[in-house]
């Protein structure tokens, strides 16, 4: 179970007093009629989820395993954040696979293509090009060049079995090449939006190529939905509740804390799940994510002394997958005798145990912590479901639609009036 502790928010909050609204919400979220409510197919995935398709995901994993050296990743937002952020977390920054995975088609910099570009072009690759639009421009972009160098290189006919597409079951620019070519594919289901579809086979194909146990993963979200999925004592919608309040008490920013760097991307996808569900109207939190105790060394300042206007949301870890032991040293000219014997995790821990002080006590900083037991591939598919229904609690507290991103098309409709796409010049 994630914990919730709410003991550091320099406040106190009548949970009961949201009965009402918990159960308003927690109705929408169930009975779909809500806002948004079509793109509700997330919440009860591990209930209707495709096993043979779950199958075949995992064979087609194996077979790009064992044939290739490098898989593409080709895809944007919330078609590639949560695979990121699920290899990242689970095997680490230092990983020696032997398939190397590559993030493509998130960028439009002509730098980062050609490095890539240049990079796979002595590699045998293979493309998991992830659109459900399949009109992504960033992605399109990315893939058409990817898959040029490809028939260049092997042809057009080998390239096709090298080719696989997560995408729409009936519509799209994607579609339409995978049936054209026989791209091999996988669906993101209709009612799914990017950002919810981690435990879809837009997180699931490249986490499997990663050497990942996706039917763990798909466990962790199914326990998420017994423990998340309920009305009555559900912590992920009382960290949806807290983080309402500390906004409505004058905090327009939350900060995701951790003090794992393999985190990282698990705050970029935490940023995409909040930022673009809740950032609506003129409302909502900004999220941002900070890794501890490195961002301490640049960030510290600022969330100690600087202007109060953001809280935190700390992540632990109970049990981190291992510990490194400090050495002693027969001159301790480092003054680090002091530590001998004990474990980094211990450090780590008294650390964090500093910081909660110093920014709650003197910098008046409100923390929320959460906390979880181990972080495996079941505990992550459990955290990741957490987060999403919080984030759906949080916006329907608010009266916002969780599921759409209608401001994310006005920079398109830009971008493409002036680059001349047709349909676009006016
Ligand atoms: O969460 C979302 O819906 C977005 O971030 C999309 O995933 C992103 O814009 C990519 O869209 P598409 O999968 O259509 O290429």
């Amino acid at each position: 179970m994630i914990k919730v502790n709410a003991k550091h928010i320099l406040r106190d909050v009548d949970m009961a007093s949201y009965e009402k609204e918990v159960a308003r919400v927690h109705s929408l979220i169930e009975k779909r009629d809500g806002p948004g409510g079509d793109y509700l197919g997330w919440a009860h995935y591990p209930e209707t989820y495709d096993k043979e398709e779950l199958e075949r995901i995992i064979s087609c994993a194996k077979k790009i395993r064992e044939n290739y050296e490098v898989l593409l990743v080709c895809g944007i937002g919330g078609s590639y954040l949560g695979a990121r952020a699920a290899i990242d977390a689970l095997n680490g920054l230092k990983g020696n696979d032997k398939v190397e995975i590559i993030y493509f088609g998130q960028t439009l910099s002509p730098s980062y293509v050609k490095q890539v570009l240049d990079y796979i072009e002595h590699k045998k690759f293979a493309i998991n090009v992830i659109s459900k639009s399949g009109t992504t421009t960033e992605t399109a972009v990315a893939f058409r060049l990817a898959r040029d160098l490809l028939e260049r290189k092997v042809g057009k006919e080998e390239a096709a079995k090298s080719i696989f597409a997560t995408t729409d079951k009936e519509k799209g620019a994607l579609l339409q090449l995978c049936k054209k070519y026989g791209y091999e594919r996988f669906v993101l289901p209709a009612d799914i939006g990017g950002r919810y579809s981690v435990f879809t086979a837009v997180g699931l194909l490249p986490m499997a190529v990663a050497g990942i146990d996706v039917k763990a993963f798909l466990h962790g979200m199914q326990i998420g939905l017994e423990r998340y999925g309920v009305e009555k004592n559900n912590p992920a919608y009382e960290y949806g509740i807290l983080r309402h309040e500390l906004y409505k008490a004058g905090y327009p920013v939350e900060m995701l804390v951790t003090y794992e760097p393999s985190l990282v991307q698990l705050g970029e996808w935490w940023k995409q799940l909040f930022g673009e569900s809740e950032g609506k109207e003129h409302t909502g939190l900004l999220p941002d994510a900070a890794t501890f105790t490195t961002d301490l060394h640049s960030l510290g300042q600022f969330i100690q002394e600087g202007s109060p206007v953001l809280f935190e949301t700390v992540l632990d870890i109970e049990h981190p997958a291992c510990d490194v032991i400090v050495p002693h040293d027969v001159d301790d000219l480092d003054g680090l005798n002091y530590l001998e014997g004990k474990g980094l995790d211990y450090v780590n821990k008294k650390a964090h145990d500093g910081t909660l002080q110093a920014h709650e006590e003197v910098g008046k900083v409100p923390n929320i912590l959460l906390s979880l037991d181990k972080l495996d591939a079941e505990g992550l598919g459990e955290l990741m479901y957490f987060f999403m229904r919080a984030c759906a609690m949080s916006c329907y507290l608010n009266d916002i639609n969780p599921f759409n991103q209608p401001g994310v098309e006005v920079y398109k409709k830009n971008m493409f009036r002036l680059l001349g796409k047709p349909g676009y010049t006016k």
